[in-house]
């Protein structure tokens, strides 16, 4: 009888329905391995905020599916617990930057419920502003209207916004935390005013804070933005899990609802998904579907491998391999003939079979859809998803 209740027991776990395993975009993995690093950087962020200090914000970049939406939503659930006031967006092509961040600090305000004198001391010192106006007798609407300003003036008004936003939110004990996911969309004018508008808050130790994740790309900033931008912000990369980390998020998971996994199992789910959190994420939930129990041996893993593989391919590969026309599919090719990445643009025109000239409108289409992205590297490109070349070789 004993028997018989922990083989059900073990059958039970193995259930689909209690599968632990999240391969699918933005979901918080049930073990989020290997960010530890970012997560003390962001604690230490808020603590100081919160004591009137400055700290340096983050903008955590990274390729396609290495776990940037579970980081940021992570932080955003620190910022939460410290008593911020939080506000999340996924930026697109279509964001305006400046109307996001003024709708936030349009709810922040309401949410900080000022006391009547306060109130009417902010809407006081609110009234001259040109792109924003507040309306509503009582309240805080904000209308944003930027018609052709310029940058200087939509600068200048975002500053005073949060200026009295963050002195407001001080004086409550608070703080306003707003996390800007996929911000390689923003426009370059509305990043260089919220960068001012943040460094004035910073100099007057307000509690503001924006952090945001990132292609690795993200627009190019000269001048004094650009020195601004760098005494704001870390720009923490982040990529696959290290050996460990990618051992913990697989095996964790499983091992709390008391399935193992064998020695030489881990070894192979350790060498396929090359510690790619998506891959680590949809190996994990094949390989428990089809184990019968525990342990999950290498055979499953076996088994799981090419079953992964067609999930990955249809839920991340082809998607994006769909986005493109048959020109910049023929690049692509080009590229993934190479081997893996990145390439020098010479090459791949090359492979191509034109100039560097001549290929620049298809790169350059290929950049603007974000299939590929320019590396640090003057003159090289590469896939903004990982392991896309092998798709593209195997496609
Ligand atoms: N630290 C981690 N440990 C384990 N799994 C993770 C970790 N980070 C992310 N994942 C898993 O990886 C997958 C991708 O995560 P996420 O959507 O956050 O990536 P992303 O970088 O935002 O991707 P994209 O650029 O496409 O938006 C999800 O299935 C998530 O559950
Ligand atoms: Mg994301």
């Amino acid at each position: 009888m004993a028997n018989l209740a922990i083989t059900s027991y073990k059958f039970l776990a193995m259930d689909p329905i209690a599968n632990p395993y999240t391969p699918n975009a933005g979901s918080r993995p049930p073990e989020l391995a290997g960010r530890e690093g970012q997560l003390e950087q962001f604690a230490v962020l808020v603590g100081r905020l919160r004591a009137g200090r400055t700290e340096q914000s983050m903008i955590v970049r990274g390729l396609r599916g290495v776990g940037k939406t579970v980081l940021l939503n992570a932080f955003e659930n620190q910022a939460e617990a410290a008593g911020f006031l939080t506000f999340y967006h996924e930026l697109t092509p279509d964001s305006n930057l400046i109307e996001v961040l003024a709708r936030d600090c349009e709810r922040a305000l309401e949410r900080l419920s000022l006391g009547a004198g306060l109130g009417a001391r902010i809407r006081a010192a609110l009234e001259h502003l040109r792109t924003i106006t507040l309306t509503g007798p009582e309240g805080f609407g904000i209308a944003v209207d930027l018609g052709d300003a310029d940058e200087g003036t939509i600068t200048e008004d975002l500053t005073d916004l949060f200026l009295q936003l963050g002195a407001a939110a001080r004086e409550r004990e608070r703080g306003v935390a707003v996390f800007l996911d996929e911000l390689q969309h923003v426009e370059e004018v509305h990043y260089r005013s919220l960068i001012s508008a943040l460094h004035r808050a910073t100099q007057k130790e307000l509690p503001i804070a924006v952090a945001a994740a990132a292609l690795p790309q993200i627009p190019f900033l000269s001048g004094e933005a650009r020195s601004y931008a760098e005494r704001l912000f870390d720009f923490p990369v982040i990529g696959n899990l290290e050996r460990e980390a990618a051992t913990s998020a697989l095996i964790d998971p499983a091992r709390r609802q008391g399935v193992d996994y064998s020695a030489a199992a881990l070894e192979l789910a350790l060498e396929w998904t090359a510690g790619y959190p998506f891959y680590v994420q949809q190996l994990g939930k094949h390989a428990w579907n089809i184990a019968a129990r525990s342990p999950i041996g290498v055979a499953v893993i076996e088994q799981a491998i090419p079953a992964a593989q067609a999930s990955l391919d249809r839920s991340i590969y082809e998607v994006r391999y769909q986005r493109a026309t048959a020109g910049e599919r023929r690049y692509m090719r080009a590229m993934a003939e190479l081997g893996d990445g990145p390439y020098r643009s010479g090459l791949v025109a090359e492979g191509w079979g034109g100039s560097v000239t001549s290929a620049s409108p298809t790169r350059q289409q290929l950049l603007a859809k974000g299939l590929i992205y320019a590396t640090e590297d003057y003159g090289f490109i590469d896939f903004t998803v990982p392991r896309f070349a092998e798709f593209m070789r195997r496609a």
